[in-house]
């Protein structure tokens, strides 16, 4: 635990937690572990999406316990069971909904702590005819909702899966999702399309160059050493102020350093030069992350021109030139072709905040920006995703007044603050290569924070 999270985590601010009636955080369950229980799996309607997958992780699977309509009581589980997978790829009718509901009852009662609820459905418009589209919006509420009623750090969260996607296009995900990787990732909806991808790795990003923004510190330190753990060749930016923190990230997860503030001129032409100067051949970056961000919270009454510009030039317009450059096949040094480009929105962005409408804007903009770009590079197999954190306990967020604190970072699902390399972890999991199905998606990393839509 960091020095920053002893401090949340501490005497005063549990006692003040307690005085609220806040409820005491629960330890989550992270890293590449799984659920220590049974993995059940049900497919619905003769679904096998879910068990070929898992087939494919090379887990063993148990069968659902299912509740039955008046028996009571309520058949259940022996004992605890790590996860339950239920495949409603094939699901189509008002009726059959009960189906989800009869294996989810059970299971829900008996998860283990940290366990893990996982649906696979269809997308709305993956799908024909009224009942059928009805239905597959139904199963996203189904999920938010038990999301919010399940206990002990356990989470549920939907995969819309497109239709020709097979079980190696969802393995990068579904691994993700059983594991402690997506420990923050809770009530999130998102969408998996059909992609080629390689088969699972140990160390997914071995001798890839992914280049981190704002690495010097916060969340952009925890990418850079979450991705250099899987294999990556690290290339850590951040302002020539923070030069002595980046320079000791850089060393530590054997990477280089580049002293770059991102809103320079020409500033994604630096990037380009110091990979073709440091990396031997025709090196071309696998991975772009636009971590770095800065606030400059007032209300909008009280917002000048100035802080309005800096915050929309770090956290928007900088990432959209330095994207263009890094795009170029020509430039060498740029991305390479089925790269990844993963850019850092925020809740505040996608909900508003109070206090923060520069900020929202350019967390807005970013989220509308990869919904913009990934469909006009797909061809080249490059995808571009995004992360929405919640509250993460970093130096960012310890600027907020310590009361406000307290209450924010319990204010979600799992009661808690999320920590860096919870962001992290889901960044790594976008820069698989294996991840080549997932594109266009902001995905939230809040522990289904509660501050609205
Ligand atoms: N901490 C949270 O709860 C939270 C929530 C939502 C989103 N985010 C986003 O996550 C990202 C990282 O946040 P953090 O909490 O680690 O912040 P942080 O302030 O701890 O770190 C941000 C880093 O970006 C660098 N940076 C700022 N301006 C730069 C520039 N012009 N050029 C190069 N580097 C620059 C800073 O020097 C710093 O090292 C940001 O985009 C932030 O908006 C954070």
């Amino acid at each position: 635990m960091s020095v920053l999270e002893k401090v949340f985590y501490s005497a005063p601010g549990q006692a003040l937690a307690k005085l609220a009636g806040l409820p005491e955080p629960v330890t989550l369950r992270r890293g590449a572990s799984w659920p220590s229980g049974p993995l059940v799996v049900a497919g619905l309607d003769g679904a096998t999406l879910a068990s070929g997958t898992l087939a494919l992780l090379g887990r063993t699977t148990s069968e659902p316990v299912l509740d039955e309509p008046g028996r009571q009581p309520a058949p259940g589980y022996g004992s605890a069971i790590g996860a339950v997978v239920v495949d409603a790829t094939e699901l189509r009718t008002i009726d059959a909904l009960e189906g989800l509901r009869a294996v989810l009852r059970p299971a829900v009662r008996a998860l283990e702590p940290s366990g893990r609820v996982v649906l696979l459905a269809r997308p709305v418009d993956g799908v024909d005819g009224l009942e059928a589209r009805a239905v597959a919006q139904a199963i996203d509420g189904i999920n938010r909702t038990v999301g919010k009623e399940l206990r002990r750090g356990a989470t549920a969260n939907l995969v819309q899966v497109e239709p020709g996607v097979t079980p190696a296009a969802l393995a990068s995900t579904l691994g993700f999702l059983l594991q402690g990787r997506s420990a923050f990732v809770d009530g999130q909806t998102w969408r998996v399309g059909a992609a080629e991808v390689p088969g699972p790795a140990v160390r997914p990003l071995d001798e890839l160059i992914v280049v981190v923004t704002g690495a010097a510190r916060g969340i952009g330190a925890a990418i850079a050493r979450t991705v250099a753990s899987q294999g990556a060749i690290v290339v850590a930016v951040d302002v020539p102020a923070a030069g002595q923190a980046l320079s000791a990230v850089a060393n530590e997860v054997g990477g280089t350093a580049l002293q770059l503030d991102i809103t320079a001129p020409g500033a994604g032409a630096r990037i380009t030069a110091h990979v073709a100067a440091r990396h031997s051949g025709n090196a071309r970056i696998h991975g772009v992350v636009h971590n770095a961000g800065i606030t400059r919270d007032k209300l909008l009454v009280n917002t000048d021109a100035e802080r309005w510009q800096a915050v929309l030039q770090v956290n928007l317009a900088a990432e959209l030139r330095i994207n263009q450059t890094l795009l170029d096949p020509a430039v060498p040094g740029g991305l390479a072709e089925g790269g990844r480009i993963v850019a850092v929105s925020s809740t505040s962005g996608l909900a508003g905040n109070k206090g923060q409408a520069n900020y929202a804007a350019s967390k807005a903009g970013v989220a509308g920006l990869v919904r913009a770009l990934a469909p006009e590079v797909a061809g080249r197999g490059i995808t571009v995703n995004a992360v929405a954190p919640g509250f993460i306990i970093t130096e960012m967020t310890a600027t907020i007044p310590f009361v406000q604190r307290e209450i924010f970072q319990r204010f979600n699902s799992l009661g808690q603050g999320g920590r860096p390399v919870d962001v992290a972890e889901t960044i790594a999991w976008f820069l698989d290569p294996a991840s080549a199905g997932v594109t266009g998606q902001v995905v939230r990393v809040c522990g289904q924070n509660l501050v609205g839509a």
